[in-house]
């Protein structure tokens, strides 16, 4: 790693490591800091540039830790601050960047000052969105707005008033007005770069300021509010007022040499809107999710693509690509049932496709070509844990294991996000697969009885596995694309796309009948074995011009 090399991010592998999933350290059954540090070297040996760390911080887990008790130390099932730190320096060591996920929207009703502000101490309440409900005896909530996860973004206490939260009501949302809230978080975030920490992806980064007076919506479909459907002119999201809040950010991560980086996790309704975001000096990147919302259709991934890069050029930041999320069904899922022509919106995707039997040996073959796709883009790559190893979504849970507050808040209509959180299967071995240091230990969500044949261990000797599909496209990705500078279309046939970057090309097959490849170039990396002279359907190829 060149600590001096401030432009690392713009061409990086980043790895997800959703921590409570990914490795158990001291066998309770759910991920840890310990379990991380044991499994840095095979991240090392994936070849990323990097991890982001979905949020590790304390939390009474109303939504994965994602609401926030204390922002300065370490949630105690995860580990200690000081095993923090050895992490990020041992990460280091093995030139791994570390990213941290900063939750700033919202805090945990346990929070310090939630829970003055509970107490209606002086000034407390001012931290937060607190009014009183509508309707003579103020029993309505303040406005119509819905919570991402179902139900009214309102919550009363006993004293009669009521506060906000766009998530679950143990998140109520802090009131970015406030100049404190300003403060405490360039503090939080100069905390985390003190201890080495590289950079923050932002949650919600588009939720923080909430338009004048919290008007109501005038969307009367405002309960089908979903995170990733985020509307234009909805007065929660995507307010002006927030691009101040980083242009503050920015100059913190600037005093930092390296300078530090932030990437925001913005569902808004266009890349024009998401590349305000970008603007030189807010945030760095930003990620760019239609990638992960399109159907395995050549024509729509051409127009995504075109898009994205298009986008990110406006403000002079490169492009980003993410297949899936720990918020979204896992790739190989989604690309296992039929395809629309158009952008997958995500909650749509689960209700509709729930009759429809999904094929995965299809969605695998379509997520290794996709991932050939992604990782020849210009830009950064994100990969969440376990798209490596091309786990499904584990759809069959048993609604009493489920812990995602979208299950409850939907009124048990959406079964939410778990199916894409299962702990990792480590080894070939029985149910844990590895995940926890005892084998005789529940891991926090069931795996399913099958994952041996996907853990690391059986991949790791698989020449044609996933995961050395990954590993040899990491490697070559450095040599081939990393630096080959701006993309061509190629003309190709209908349902296959194909481009040009420097003297390497990316071909991808979507359609249904084989289609011939250029006999002028050879083939360096196919997702498919035994891909020569043809490309098959759901295949995709790296080639090099002989
Ligand atoms: C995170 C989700 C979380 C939500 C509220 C999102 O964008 O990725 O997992 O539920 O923010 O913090």
């Amino acid at each position: 790693m060149a600590p001096a090399d401030s432009s690392w991010w713009q061409t990086a592998v980043v790895y997800q490591v959703y921590i409570r999933s990914f490795a158990d350290g001291n066998g309770d059954g759910v991920g840890d800091v310990a379990g991380l540090r044991s499994r840095l070297p095979y991240l090392a040996q994936l070849g990323v540039d990097a991890i982001w760390i979905n949020p590790w911080y304390p939390s009474p887990m109303a939504d994965a830790g994602y609401d926030v008790a204390d922002y300065r130390e370490i949630e105690p099932a995860y580990g200690t601050l000081a095993e923090a730190q050895a992490l990020i320096a041992e990460a280091h060591e093995l030139g791994i960047r570390v990213l941290l996920d900063i939750v700033p929207n919202h805090t945990s009703d346990q929070h310090a000052w939630f829970q003055a502000a509970a107490a209606d101490e002086p000034g407390a309440r001012e931290r937060y969105h607190f009014r009183s409900g509508r309707g003579p005896d103020g029993s309505l909530p303040p406005n119509n707005w819905q919570s991402v996860f179902g139900g009214p973004a309102w919550t009363q206490l006993a004293d009669g008033q009521w506060y906000l939260h766009l998530f679950a009501p143990g998140q109520p949302d802090l009131n970015w007005d406030n100049p404190e809230v300003r403060t405490e978080f360039e503090d939080i975030l100069a905390f985390w770069f003190d201890r080495g920490v590289d950079g923050f992806r932002i949650d919600v980064a588009h939720g923080m300021v909430k338009g004048d007076g919290l008007p109501d919506t005038a969307d009367p479909d405002d309960a089908a509010q979903s995170l990733v459907q985020s509307r234009e002119g909805h007065p929660a999201w995507d307010q002006d007022g927030v691009h101040e809040i980083y242009r503050g950010w920015r100059t913190v991560a600037q005093r930092y040499e390296p300078e530090r980086i932030f990437i925001a996790e913005a569902w808004v309704p266009s890349n024009e809107r998401l590349a305000r975001y970008l603007r030189s000096d807010e945030l760095h990147t930003a990620f760019q999710f239609d990638f992960l919302r399109a159907p395995w259709r050549a024509e729509v991934l051409r127009t995504v693509v075109d898009d994205a890069i298009s986008a990110a050029a406006t403000v002079g930041a490169p492009p980003t690509w993410v297949l899936s999320n720990h918020d979204v069904t896992r790739t190989v899922t989604r690309f296992s049932r039929s395809q629309p022509g158009h952008l997958i919106e995500t909650d749509w995707e689960r209700g509709r496709w729930a009759d429809e039997d999904p094929d995965h040996v299809i969605g695998r073959r379509r997520a290794r070509a996709a991932a050939l796709v992604q990782l020849a883009l210009p830009g950064t790559a994100y990969v969440y844990q376990g798209e490596e190893l091309a786990l499904e979504e584990v759809e069959d849970l048993p609604d009493e294991v489920r812990q995602d507050p979208t299950w409850v808040q939907s009124g048990f209509t959406d079964v939410g996000r778990d199916g894409c959180r299962i702990p990792l299967p480590w080894r070939a071995t029985d149910i844990p697969y590895g995940f926890t240091a005892d084998s005789a230990a529940v891991t926090w969500l069931p795996q399913p009885g099958h994952w041996a044949e996907h853990s690391v261990e059986a991949q790791d000797g698989d020449a044609e596995s996933t995961l050395n599909l990954y590993r040899r496209a990491l490697g070559l990705r450095a040599q081939l694309w990393r630096d080959a500078g701006d993309l061509k279309w190629l003309s190709t046939p209908s349902g296959v796309v194909a481009f040009e970057r420097g003297a390497a090309q990316c071909w991808v097959n979507t359609g249904d009948s084989e289609v011939p490849l250029p006999e002028s170039a050879s083939v360096m990396l196919a997702s498919a074995p035994g891909v020569l002279s043809a490309l098959p359907p759901d295949t995709a190829v790296w080639l090099r011009s002989r």
